[in-house]
Formats: structure tokens, sequence, C-alpha cells
């Protein structure tokens, strides 16, 4: 006998329902207590959890091979609460100059909570052997890298945490779990922001945290009800009908990155093409090893000489669009040092390789000829 009062017959909707209740009716004590003890999969209140957001958050964990997985406002909100939830003062993390430019802001806020900050490059293995500490608590990686698309190792990085027993975090949201899953390589966490490629349609706002336990999904499921940052039930809608189309996307645009990282490498006026699924990038290698169904659709490039002539380039597109964001349908273009590291210190934003005519592309799904003509006719105004 179906219960359900929206679907009395049983014939269950094509689309999880969006339930927008704050507060739930209990229809005994006795449910309230199961609820409350975690005997049933109950609801009460949205802060605590909603079924909307509920269902997504399986479907995640279920792309990325994890336990199960945390939904919460942003991608921003999905890193802190990891920090504020696994750190505590005297602990040290250890983290990577090309992360995502907001984690800046954060470690200024963890390091007024007495949490110890050491921030590398990536690809200097024997700097990080060397910065472990006794009190190393979290690794936190992102890669590939945000902006210069630099693949770092994440078993080398798993076998670094293991010395101190230190917990492993990876920011999947450049590779996408349709191109690398972290927890096969010894990821305790991964991070997303879903506001990008798992969404992909520039309408929502989403983080996510992926965890390969239940014990880490209840110690952030804490934070979250503590801080209030659960989603809102008609964003994991969005998202919910963004993952129905996420892996046609992804292939899309990993091609996309792999036909513009070629043209733009033969290229008279490109001097350095940061993309993995280059035989040439440093990353390669690796990338090969850790990276399945192609490298992605985040790709990097340097215009020109100078800062003016990246502009005029970027000026002349007329199918790409200048706007930040990744993982979407549209190609968008950005020059980080303006934009996404904006959040670092002016010395800080070239002192790791990215340059002033430094051009971050997200490649999106369009037919790729078009992107490559209109690639072509904006270098020509240079
Ligand atoms: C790799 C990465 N992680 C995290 C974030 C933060 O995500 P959100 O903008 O959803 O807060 C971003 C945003 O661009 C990102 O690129």
């Amino acid at each position: 006998m179906n219960n359900d009062p929206l679907t009395p017959y049983g014939n269950k909707p094509m689309v999880t329902p969006i339930v927008s209740a704050v507060n739930y009716q209990y229809t005994s004590f006795e449910v309230l207590r199961k609820i409350t003890d975690g005997e049933i999969d109950g609801y009460t209140y949205h802060r605590d959890d909603n079924p909307t957001v509920r269902t997504v958050e399986k479907q995640i964990a279920a792309l990325e091979g994890a336990k199960d997985c945390i939904i919460c406002t942003t991608g921003m909100a999905a890193c802190t609460m990891t920090f504020l939830t696994f750190l505590k003062q005297g602990d040290h993390l250890l983290t990577f100059h090309d992360i995502y430019g907001a984690n800046y802001k954060v470690s200024l806020i963890l390091e007024k909570f007495g949490v110890e900050v050491t921030w590398l490059d990536g690809w200097n293995y024997s700097e990080v052997k060397d910065a472990i500490k006794e009190n190393t608590k979290m690794i936190f990686c992102e890669t590939p890298s945000n902006p210069l698309i630099k693949v770092i190792d994440i078993e080398f990085l798993r076998e670094q945490a293991n010395r101190v027993k230190a917990l492993l975090v990876i920011d999947n949201t450049f590779a996408t779990p349709y191109h690398q899953k972290p927890f096969h390589s010894g990821a305790d966490m991964v991070v997303h922001s879903a506001t990008k490629a798992l969404g992909g349609h520039n309408d929502l706002m989403a983080g996510a945290i992926a965890c390969s336990t239940k014990e880490y999904y209840d110690k952030l499921w804490f934070t979250r009800q503590a801080i209030g940052t659960t989603l809102d039930s008609f964003s994991a809608s969005l998202l919910e009908r963004g993952l129905k189309t996420f892996e046609i996307r992804a292939k899309k645009m990993s091609e996309n990155a792999m036909e513009i990282a070629h043209f733009l490498k033969n290229h008279p006026k490109i001097s350095n093409v940061y993309y993995p699924g280059l035989e040439t990038d440093r990353g390669h290698e690796i990338a090969v090893k850790q990276m399945k169904n192609g490298f992605g659709g985040m790709l990097a490039f340097d215009v020109g000489e100078t800062q003016g002539e990246a502009k005029i380039f970027v000026e002349n597109l007329k199918t790409i669009i200048h706007a930040v964001s990744l993982g979407c349908t549209e190609t968008l273009v950005c020059l980080p040092v303006l934009t996404t590291m904006l959040y670092m210190p002016l010395e800080r934003r070239t002192s790791f390789g990215v340059k002033p005519n430094t051009i971050r592309l997200s490649a999106g799904i369009e037919n790729t000829q078009t992107l490559i003509k209109d690639l072509e006719q904006a270098l020509g105004r240079l």
C-alpha cells in the first residue's frame, strides 16, 4: 500500500519533487524519536535535512564512488565546512598556491583561529615531502589546479598524508568525476563547486563534499546543521537536472578542450599552453595514470607578450564569452590575475607562474570548429 499523498497509486514522478517546506509535522512522539535518533530517514527542519537535497546527495555520492555526500550552499561553503570540521587550533594545513583564490581568504580566517597554513607548489614534490610535520592534519589539493591546470599526483599525496595520518581532501571541480575518481587514488574526501560542471548551466550555486566514510559524513552534517549552510530545494532540483546530462557534457567539454589546446599550441601568438592532454605538458604522464575518458575541459594559455594584447584578444571574441565560472554549456575565458585571483595580494598573484597575460578557458559544448574559428579570428587581431 502506497501511503504517499502525492502519488497515491504508486505512479512515481519522473523528477524528484521540490520540497520547499521549512518544517514537517510529526505524526507521533515515537516517530520524532526515531528521526532524531537517526533510526529512520525522516525530516524535521530544513536546516537539518531536505528530501530533494538528500536525493541529489546520493546521486553525487554514486558518481564519485563515495559512501555518502553532503551538499551545501556553494563550493566555498564546502571547502570551509571541511576545514572547520576537521581542523583545530595548533593543526597544520598543507595546501597549494593554485587552488581556487577564495581559499586564500578562508586561510586568513583559519589562521585567526590558530591553524597553521603552508602554501606550496604542487609540482615541487620534494618540498611537499619536507613540509609534512607531526601536526599536519590535512592536505588540501586541487588537481588539475586553478588556473595553471597542473596535474598533481594524488597517490603521492596519499603516501605523504599517511606518514602522519593526515586527511587528504581533493577539490575535483576542474577534473569532474567523469575524468577523475580521487577515491581510487586514496582521497578521504572530495570537494566540488557543484555550481560548475555538475550543475552545468550557470543557473545555480551549490557545493558538495563526497565522503569515503560515514564518520566523515556525520561530522560534516553536524557542521552544516550547526552553521546553516544547507542548500535550498530549488537549487537542488536544478542540480539534479544538470546531473542528468553531466556525462555527455563532460565528454564534449574535454573533446573541445583537446582540439583547442592543439590549435593554440601551433599558433604564433601563443607562448604557452597549459593542458594535461598535450603530450608535452609536464603533468601529462600523471594525468594518463590518474584521469580517464580524456583530460577535462579546462585549459590555460599565454597570449602575446603583454596584458594589453590578452585584453585585445578577449575583446574580439564573438562566440566565446568573457566571464568567470566554468564547466558550463558555453565556452568562457577570463584573465585570472584580474578575476579569480583578485582575492590574493598582488605579489602572490604572479609568484607561481600565472602571468598578467595568462588566459583561463573553460570549454563548453558548442561546435568545435565554431570555437576554433572564433579563436583564430580574435588572435588575428593582434
Ligand atoms: C576549483 C574551485 N573550487 C571551489 C570554488 C568555489 O565554488 P563556488 O563559487 O561555488 O563557491 C571554485 C569557484 O570557482 C572553483 O573553481
